[in-house]
Formats: C-alpha cells, structure tokens, sequence
C-alpha cells in the first residue's frame, strides 16, 4: 500500500527502471550447482560463487543433517550470551590451523566480518588506505568506524606510497585490499603492500572472500599464495563461497581476535551461525584439507575458459583467477548478451554500473569445480554464437 509518507519510493524505483539499473531477481527452485531450475528450465550455471562445487556436496548436506540431530537449529542468542556451541569453537580451531594462523572467529556472514573488524582495529582520528576497488562491505567498515578514508589507486602500490606520504596526521592507520577483486578476478600485489606496510608500521588488512578455496595451498587463501604467515595483521574471508555454505571468518593474530571477541559489534549484538550452518563448515574444512582435487578441477576449468574465450577474441580482461568477465562496454549489450545466453540455456549474469565504471559492462563467468568438461564446452560453444550473433566476435 502506498501512501503519502512513502510515495517518494515509487519515484526511486522507477528512475531505477528507466535508467536500467533495475535488480530483477531470478529465482532457482533447485539446489545451487553447475546446473540449476528456473522458471521450469534447466540452465548450465556460471553465476555462483560455489568455486568448489561444495554447495550441494553429498558430504556437507549430510554434515548439516547431523549438525542439526545433535545441536538442534537456531543458536538461540548472541555469540558471547548463549550462542557459542562446541561446534563453533571446533570451526574457528580448525580454520586457525587450515589457514596457519594464530586464531580465527567468525562471523554470521563476510560482510558483518567487515563490519566488526575495520571498526574494531580504527575510528575517529586514524586513516584507512582503501584500495579504490574494494568490496562495498569494506566501504561499509569503513564508514561505520569513522576514521578518514584515503583511497589509493586499484592495484598501485606507488600510488599507496604516495598516500601515505601525504599524510603526518593520525593516530593509528590501517590498509585494507581485497585479495581477489571480484568484478575483475585479479589479485592484489599483497606482498608489495605487506613490505609498503612493514615500512611504515601501518596495520595490514586483507579481504580473502574470493581468494578462500581458491588461492594458496590447497586453497588456504591469498596470505598462503604469496607465503606471508605472520606478515598480514587480519585476514577476512567467506565460508559462502569456495567452503559452499554461509558465514564469515576473521583470521591472524591472536590478539586481534581476542580484540574482536570484546568489541566486534556484530558479534556482540547479531546471533551466531546455526548448527547446521557450523557444522557444514567443519566437514568443508575438512575436504579441503585432505585433497587438492576439487581446487585443480577448478583451476582447470577456469583457465580451459579464459584460453579458449580469448582464443575466439573476447576479451577477458585482467583475469588472473577463475572469475572470469568478459568485457562488453555498454551496459545494454550486456543485458543483451546474458538474456541471449539465458535463451540459450546458460545463466551468466551481466554487470554493469554502478558495480562496475561506466563503459565496462560485462557477463562475469564464475567457473567452478561442479562443472565438467561437457559444461564448460557447452558454455563455449554458447558464448560464441551468442558472440557472433550479437557481432562482439566475428
Ligand atoms: C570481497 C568480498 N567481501 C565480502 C563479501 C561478503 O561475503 P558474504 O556473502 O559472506 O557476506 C563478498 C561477497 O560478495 C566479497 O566479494
């Protein structure tokens, strides 16, 4: 119902519609996977996050199941109220030991991470250095913590440098990087900004969500790629991408963590995971600790992709993991190009802004362990007269 208070909403959402920027949510009546049902159909699916395919995997539904027989659903409080359980102390122990760090917490979610930490390490009188292209849930952090947000360009450890230069006046700073930046699947140089902030004595933070699973032995994330154990301060991450459930964890040094536990809000004052949630976590930790198969498949899969895209002249950007976008330009052959694919039986959705600047729409594939060779050569053989057809590729 509308009424005066709130007609101002209709004028929103429809300036949302004619600019295009309008979210119409799709809807799967089947469990996420390399194939899903929409609207009645079968659709090949690069839309995920489920890097592993660990979603739907026989052995973390089975985990739920049990987590529920034996610890019931709902956490029934706040973390430090009543809403810590045995499982969730097992699950921060054995990503501690997974991601060799000192300790680990987590979180309901990657975002409420973001939004405990950033707030925690920094407020009214400290700078964050904020890489230009990090995750809104970062922006948010930042924002709540109210300490000043000086941004470096995406990428430019020289243009950290000179950030940081500029500025005498602070009490404690704070560097905040994505690991892996999700609309471009490239890597941040964390070993050039973890010498930038040794230099200086500057905090050091990175936001693994898409590095989790993915980079690093065995999928133990971007600290682990690039061998820097005890030289990143806090590292961020997801347990609903690569670990296919939900939750956020907050790995590094053990005083961090303690920290976190006394003042991390979402903590605090926000429920815990479920048990079901929990214990499917413990079983993902488990899988990926006894074998590196699911995290080859993916990289297979995910480089067969981008070779084979760029072979038939897309273009696939600076891709260096297995997201994957494949760069359009105008938001509207965009849309174009992913409802053309939608027809055609592959669901990949096109981004444009403000996700992503003006001019750099795109479809972003998100390869996964889940898809087999057949899949990935449906999807190439898809893309390419999709390709042709729209004259993106000739
Ligand atoms: C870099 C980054 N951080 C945090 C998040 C939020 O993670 P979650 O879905 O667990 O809240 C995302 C999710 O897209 C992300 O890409």
């Amino acid at each position: 119902m509308q009424d005066g208070r709130t007609a101002w909403l209709q004028q929103e959402i429809d300036n949302l519609k004619s600019a295009g920027l309008y979210n119409h949510i799709r809807t799967l009546d089947s469990p996420m996977d390399a194939w899903v049902t929409i609207d009645g159909r079968r659709l090949l699916n690069f839309c995920a996050n489920n890097y592993l395919g660990l979603a739907n995997h026989p052995r973390i539904t089975q985990a739920a199941r049990d987590g529920i027989e034996n610890y019931g659903v709902g956490p029934g409080a706040v973390r430090s109220i009543a809403g810590t359980t045995s499982l969730h102390v097992q699950l921060e122990q054995r990503l501690a030991e997974f991601k060799n760090a000192e300790a680990c917490i987590t979180f309901q979610s990657g975002f409420t991470a973001n939004l405990a930490t950033i707030p925690a390490l920094v407020g009214p009188g400290d700078l964050i250095f904020s890489d230009e292209l990090n995750h809104a849930s970062i922006i948010d952090g930042c924002r709540l913590s109210r300490a000043e947000v000086v941004r470096y360009a995406h990428n430019d450890v020289a243009d950290l440098r000179r950030v940081i230069a500029e500025r005498t006046d602070y009490k404690r700073r704070l560097i905040i990087t994505d690991g892996v930046f999700s609309m471009d699947g490239d890597i941040a140089p964390l070993d050039k900004i973890a010498g930038v902030a040794e230099e200086h004595g500057i905090m050091l933070m990175v936001d693994d969500a898409h590095g989790e699973g993915v980079l690093g032995r065995g999928g133990r994330g971007i600290v682990d790629h690039f061998g820097l154990h005890g030289r990143v301060d806090v590292e961020v991450g997801t347990l609903s991408k690569a670990f296919g459930v939900v939750g956020g964890l907050v790995a590094g040094k053990a005083i961090i963590i303690e920290w976190l536990r006394q003042r991390g809000r979402p903590f605090l004052f926000s429920s815990a995971m479920t048990a079901p949630d929990t214990a499917a976590c413990i079983e993902a930790v488990a899988i990926l600790g006894e074998s590196t198969e699911l995290i080859d498949r993916l990289w297979a899969n995910a480089e067969l992709f981008r070779k084979e895209m760029q072979a038939m002249g897309f273009n696939t950007g600076f891709s260096q993991t297995p997201i994957v976008p494949v760069m359009l330009g105008e938001a509207s052959l965009a849309q174009q190009f992913s409802r053309r694919l939608f027809e055609e039986g592959v669901f990949a959705m096109a981004i444009g802004f403000p996700t992503v600047a003006r001019g750099k729409a795109r479809i972003r594939v998100m390869n996964s362990a889940a898809h087999n060779l057949a899949d990935i050569e449906i999807a190439l053989e898809t893309f390419s007269r999709v390709g042709r057809e729209l004259g993106v590729i000739s």
